[in-house]
């Protein structure tokens, strides 16, 4: 391993105990590494602009930190266990191709701020694909939800057929649900738009940084401006983005159930394309949907996520290495929410109905609520008409789509305002951030 960026003249170090110091952070550190050079790019420029660099120093740091990104991004250059976290290895590099000049650029600055920085840029981009993928959803279910508003099938209330519906109504119910998710995560995205680079410690420095110039290079919202703020955010905002991710992965998962129980011979509603399912390896007949299945159980990763890093914030103020631990959670519950998301957009544009096998579910019984309103309208009180509507005797309708078509309250199958929808989804919280 380089040199500690700590250590000191007598003090041993002991392998093990840096081995556990350390973990898998420096495998973490790869998804924050070129955020961190970003952030490192940002403050070279701002100690320029206070004289603590010459421009012929800052030019030098900009042109190897570019060469490293590059590197990075290239496999050239592989951040492993050589170097303590990807902050040192920074360091470690601009110092063996600059010499003193590479020793400069953690002038006031912090390995707190730096990873707080570099998180939090990762943040920004996780949060922005989380709107665009929920955007992607929602669109697909409105365009679905015009195209099939007449496509009838019962809805369930405790698994139980209860009222005569479409797949227009199941389809404008998760429109509606990805657009609020889209905007939450859009609103998070803002909430959490604030540089804590130039925080240092946790306490600022001895020096005039130019925070307002970092704020503006890396595109932040704002300033944050309490260093010690700055440090009680960690993982406050991290808890935040994964309950966004999380208010998406809630709906995902009900949406995956729904299609798991519409495939099965029982219900039969719905064909999944072939590659979304798999074999048995036993049983020749089966074809299972192991897709959905795995996209309802990536749910748990994310609430996993958010419960590890709640746990760890039972803290006093201040930085605590016990902050580190949040990272592999955050990676391992966004990696597998977004790859869940992922896969949505494509399976909800190529799911296909069974018309006859929705139809043939539409039992008599589907009918009575609608037969109890109108003796209700009749001026019948509804109690009573409740009970006359009870009795099977009475069930004698069976015409759906008349039934749909006297759906008139607002977002029933008659008026599902698909327009509202629409016009929130154009001009959606995070329209921009796709
Ligand atoms: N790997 C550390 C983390 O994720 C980086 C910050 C280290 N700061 C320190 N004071 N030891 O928290």
């Amino acid at each position: 391993m380089t040199d500690l960026l700590w250590s000191k003249p007598g003090v041993a170090v002991d392998a093990s105990i840096q081995a556990f110091l350390a973990g898998d952070d420096v495998i973490l550190d790869r998804e924050f590494f070129l955020h961190d050079i970003a952030a490192s790019r940002a403050h070279a420029e701002g100690l320029q602009r206070i004289g603590i660099l010459t421009s012929a120093e800052l030019d030098a740091l900009l042109r190897e930190l570019a060469a490293l990104a590059g590197d990075f991004s290239n496999g050239t250059f592989v951040l492993d266990a050589r170097f303590e976290d990807g902050h040192s290895a920074i360091e470690a590099r601009l110092a063996e191709r600059l010499g003193d000049v590479g020793r400069k650029i953690h002038t006031g600055r912090s390995r707190n701020d730096q990873v707080l920085v570099a998180t939090r840029l990762w943040l920004k981009d996780r949060l922005g694909q989380v709107v665009a993928l929920c955007r992607e959803i929602a669109d697909i279910a409105l365009a679905r939800a015009e195209a099939e508003a007449a496509l009838a099938m019962p809805g369930y209330t405790h698994l139980q057929r209860a009222v005569v519906s479409t797949a227009g109504m199941w389809w404008a119910g998760w429109a509606e649900a990805f657009i609020d998710n889209a905007e939450r995560a859009a609103r998070t995205r803002d909430w959490i738009d604030a540089n804590p680079l130039g925080t240092a410690a946790g306490y600022g420095v001895n020096l005039p940084l130019d925070r307002a110039h970092s704020t503006l290079a890396l595109g932040f919202g704002r300033m944050q401006v309490s260093p010690l703020y700055a440090q009680l955010s960690r993982g406050k905002f991290e808890l935040a983005a994964l309950e966004a991710l999380g208010s998406a992965m809630l709906d995902l998962r009900r949406l995956a159930w729904d299609l798991s129980l519409f495939t099965t011979a029982e219900f039969g509603f719905v064909t999944l394309p072939a590659q979304y399912t798999t074999g048995s390896s036993i049983m020749p007949n089966k074809r299972n949907p192991d897709v959905i299945e795995l996209m309802r159980g990536s749910y748990a990763s994310v609430a996993a996520a958010r419960c590890e890093i709640e746990q760890l914030l039972s803290l006093p103020s201040g930085y605590h290495r016990d902050l580190q631990i949040s990272k592999g959670a955050l990676v391992h519950g966004f990696g597998r929410g977004l790859a869940a998301l992922a896969l949505l957009p494509d399976l909800l544009r190529n799911l296909q109905w069974n018309p006859d096998r929705m139809r043939a579910a539409l039992d008599p019984s589907l009918f009575a609520t609608d037969i109890a309103v109108d003796l209700a309208r009749q001026g019948v009180p509804f109690r009573d008409a409740y009970r006359q509507a009870a009795d099977p005797a009475s069930w004698t309708r069976t015409d759906a789509e008349a039934s749909l078509a006297a759906r008139v309250s607002p977002g029933g199958a008659a008026d599902m305002g698909l327009d509202v929808l629409r016009d929130r989804w154009r001009a959606g919280a995070g329209s921009d951030a796709g």
